[in-house]
Parts: structure tokens; sequence; C-alpha cells
């Protein structure tokens, strides 16, 4: 059978290989310290779980959902007025099974085969899926070194800006760790208005930020509601990530076009996810904080400690990511993952994949505890593989 055109866009599983080595290592008995796919070990709060458990008792909750209750919107507007001091109505709110699968959806609705979107380079892989499935042509803006890893939409030359149907902003940032700064999104709103673009900011980070910086959503700039949307995913902020819980929030013309899209493929998320969510967004907030003191540990240990075995990696300052470029001897972050993995046991994502940009570093998830990252820092300076 000939399939569609469209899977031709997807290249393979650029992870098969190194999970094929990570496999043969642990039947060897290895020990291998896993950094490398971004799924949090901290536990979901005990509120948030029995919540989903009482409702999962009620035969009526395993009904079609059919639509996002009244109760979770509320809850959703009670939380960005209490976290981020943005008012917003429940009309401007969408549930969605996690900002994977709203991203992968939105150009359906937003955009024509040909239509010119803006993406960061490196960027979180569905943020291009996305596009190709609705055909339309990504462009890049580059997040790297000489830049501070921002996005600066003064750099995007006009005739792209002036095609553009939307831009894809997503701090902070995976994979590259850095976070706003105040004016950053002011930029981009003078920008958006200016050239006539939609602003879709991902918010799934907006939790795990360093150093004493606060967590803010795009939607809190002065403008931002008339030219963007905002994916606030409960994923890592509450360690859901299996429950599928994610919104989308904003400009009500763009929401209204995305739910139609989705009217037509969905029933409405399960009864007992959406008071699972009430519960996340209307309970307290002291483990959210605590997790982040907890990263910020992890991110110390792992770039603090890099550094004293002279690899030169800078501090993230947000996510649960940290961006290390590649020893000087490698030119190739797939190979320099792979050797690192065969040498120490220690396994990361390559750069490469996340964008050409991406090329010249890898990706560690902190998803371990500070002792194990010590234990593979350790690991990696007896190996001599920075030398
Ligand atoms: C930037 C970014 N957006 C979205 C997600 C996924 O969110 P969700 O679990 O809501 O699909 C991730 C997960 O790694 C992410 O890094």
């Amino acid at each position: 059978m000939k399939f569609a055109d469209r899977l031709n866009r997807f290249g393979e599983e650029i992870f098969g290989a190194l999970n094929v080595k990570k496999l043969a290592l642990e039947k060897q008995g290895r020990k291998i310290y896993n950094m490398s796919i971004g799924t949090p070990d901290f536990v979901t709060p005990e509120h948030i779980r029995e919540a989903l458990a009482a409702a999962a008792k009620d035969p009526e909750n395993w009904k079609y959902s059919l639509r996002d209750l009244p109760e979770m919107l509320d809850a959703v507007c009670a939380y960005y007025d209490r976290r981020f001091g943005v008012k917003i109505l429940p009309e401007q709110i969408m549930s969605c099974y996690g900002t994977q699968e709203g991203v992968g959806h939105l150009a359906m609705a937003l955009c024509n085969p040909g239509d010119i979107v803006l993406l960061p380079d490196p960027c979180y892989p569905v943020f291009q899926a996305g596009s190709l499935l609705a055909e339309a042509e990504p462009c890049y803006y580059p997040l790297n070194k000489e830049n501070g890893f921002l996005p600066r939409v003064a750099e995007i030359p006009e005739d792209i800006a002036k095609k553009a149907k939307y831009i894809i902003v997503s701090l902070p940032s995976n994979p590259v760790g850095s976070i706003a700064e105040p004016h950053i999104y002011e930029e981009i709103v003078a920008w958006a208005k200016k050239y006539d673009v939609l602003v879709i900011h991902d918010n799934a980070y907006s939790d795990i930020i360093f150093d004493g910086n606060i967590g803010k959503s795009f939607l809190g700039t002065p403008g931002a509601m008339d030219v963007g949307v905002e994916f606030f995913s409960l994923s890592k902020s509450f360690n859901v990530t299996g429950a599928r819980i994610s919104f989308l929030i904003g400009r009500k013309d763009v929401i209204d076009a995305v739910k139609l899209l989705r009217s037509q493929i969905d029933f409405g998320m399960f009864l007992p996810i959406q008071k699972a969510a009430v519960a996340a967004l209307t309970g307290s907030l002291d483990s959210v904080k605590e997790q982040c003191v907890e990263y910020q540990k992890r991110r110390d240990a792992l770039c603090g400690g890099a550094r004293k075995i002279g690899w030169n990696i800078p501090d993230a300052r947000g996510s649960m990511f940290v961006w290390a470029p590649i020893p000087d001897s490698y030119t190739s972050s797939m190979q320099f993952c792979m050797d690192l993995l065969e040498k120490t046991g220690v396994l990361c994502t390559p750069g490469s994949s996340f964008g050409p940009h991406g090329e010249g570093y890898v990706r560690f998830a902190l998803v371990l505890p500070p002792e194990k990252i010590e234990e593979a820092l350790k690991a990696v300076k007896d190996s001599g593989i920075l030398e």
C-alpha cells in the first residue's frame, strides 16, 4: 500500500540508535544515568490523585464529557489571576490533551498549505511537526549563544515577518533553558501588531525557573491578549504528564477556530481528569514551589559540577533542561552522545534533534537527584572524554 505523502515529512526516530546501545549496555550490567527524556520523577500531589480516584468511582463520569466543565474553566480563570495576575474569561479557554496534542493540531485550524509560520531553532519538535501536518512552511529564527538564546524578533527579515501567519515562542525554553527577560515579550507584542502575526506562547515551564526569577504568562504583557494565545500545560508543574492536561488560552477568535477543528475529532476530556485539573488549579501550590527548589539543586549539581571538571556548561535559567556545548574534539552531537553513553553510561539527547542550530550541543533532562548527577559527572571525568 502507498501511504500518504505527508508521512514522508517525518524522519526516522533519531533516538533509535541510542536506545539500542542503552539496552545493550544494560544487558551487560552497566549502570545507566538516563537524562535523556523529560519525564519528571517527582510524585503527583496526593490531592490531585484523590480527586481523580473519587471522580472515577462515579459511573456518570465515564460518559462522554462533550465539553469543558464550567467548574474547570472557572478554575483556570482563578488560577491565572492568582498565579499570574492575568484576567481571562471562560470563553477564552479550550482544553486539550496536553500541549503536544494541541500544538500538533493547531496549524490545521490556522494555516492553509504554503502559509509561513515562524518557529525557534532549536525547538520542541512538535512545533515543527504541527506545521508540517498542516502543510504550512516553517521558517526558523535562531536561539543561539550570540542572541542569548532568546527570540530577537527585530532580526527576523521583514519579507518573512510580513508573510508569517504565526510565531511560536516558548520561555522558559526547552531545550536551551533560557527565560524571558522583561522586555522580550513587549518587543514581541509590538512586532506582532506591526506585522499582524499571531503569537503562540507555549508556557510549559513557568514554575521551573531559577535564581529567584518568577515565571510569568505571556498574556500578562500589555496588548498580548490582542495578538496571542498561550498553551498552559499542567504536566510539569503538577507532575501529571500521563493525564494529558493543557489549555489553550487567549484571543477568542483563535480559540473558537481551534475549538471548531477539535470538535470534529474529539468528544471531550475524561471527566475524572477534569476533576483532577480542578484540584490541581485550586489546591495548594507548596509542592510546586518545593519542586522548583529541587530542580535548582539538580541544575547546580549538573552545571556547577560540570564546570568543576572542566566542562563549561552555563547555568540553565529555567525549564527542566540543561543545554551543554559538546567538547571541541567533537563536531557531531550524535557522535558525542553515543561515545558518552558507551564510555560513561550517561545518556543525553543530541542537540541536532531539535533543529540545525542545536548541533554542537546536547540536552540533559534534570530527572535525577543531585547525588546521582554527581555520580554521573564522576563517570564523565574518569572516562577522559572531555580531554
Ligand atoms: C516546551 C514544551 N511544551 C510542551 C511540552 C509537553 O506538554 P504536554 O505534556 O502538555 O503535552 C513539553 C514537554 O516536554 C515541552 O518541553
